[in-house]
């Protein structure tokens, strides 16, 4: 589902109370910023949209894909559909800090031509928020460099998904 670049970038530590909002950014136990709720969130509730520009593939893979000590450590993309990704990276929404877990307690759902990020199941006052990325990268990427970190008892050990290797 999200598109993965070559790099990490150091994440910023400073809560961020997202203002009006059920959530607050703060730094994860699993990988820089992440995503936390402030109040229970119900089951099956819409939290987030996945904002940011819709761009072509091609176009994802022109800015990101290539490693370049001066592009950014790692990039804001979610696969759309096959011609189109949503570009993150320029957008104000939190939803693009959101972390990997291989048994995630949210889920991203796409209607049209958006990408909206939805609760699996109720989720606690201080949990973060986790989707599985089920990244698909180039055959000839190192899955190494897609370790997963969540620590969940079903951790599968890597961000990749199942069809890792077929195109995004
Ligand atoms: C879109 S960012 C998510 C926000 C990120 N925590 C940050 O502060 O920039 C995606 C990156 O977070 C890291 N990440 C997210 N979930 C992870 C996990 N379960 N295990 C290891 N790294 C993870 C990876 O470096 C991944 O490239
Ligand atoms: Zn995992």
């Amino acid at each position: 589902m999200m598109a993965e670049g070559r790099k990490r970038v150091k994440a910023k530590s400073a809560a961020t109370r997202v203002q009006g909002s059920r959530i607050e950014l703060r730094q994860s136990p699993i990988h820089g910023r992440g995503v936390f709720a402030l109040k229970r969130l119900e089951s099956g509730s819409r939290v987030a949209e996945y904002k940011g520009e819709r761009i072509t593939h091609r176009e994802a893979d022109r800015r990101y894909g290539i490693t370049d000590d001066s592009k950014p450590d790692h990039t804001f993309l979610m696969t759309l559909d096959r011609r189109y990704v949503i570009d993150a990276t320029p957008s104000r929404g939190w939803a693009k800090w959101i972390n990997h877990a291989c048994e995630p307690n949210c889920e991203a759902l796409i209607y049209g031509d958006r990408i909206y990020i939805h609760t699996k199941r109720d989720i606690r006052r201080g949990e973060e928020l986790f989707i599985d990325y089920g990244l698909n990268v180039d055959s000839d990427d190192d899955p190494a460099r897609y370790q997963c970190r969540c620590g969940q008892p079903g951790c599968r050990g890597t961000m990749l998904g199942l069809t890792a290797g077929a195109a995004a």
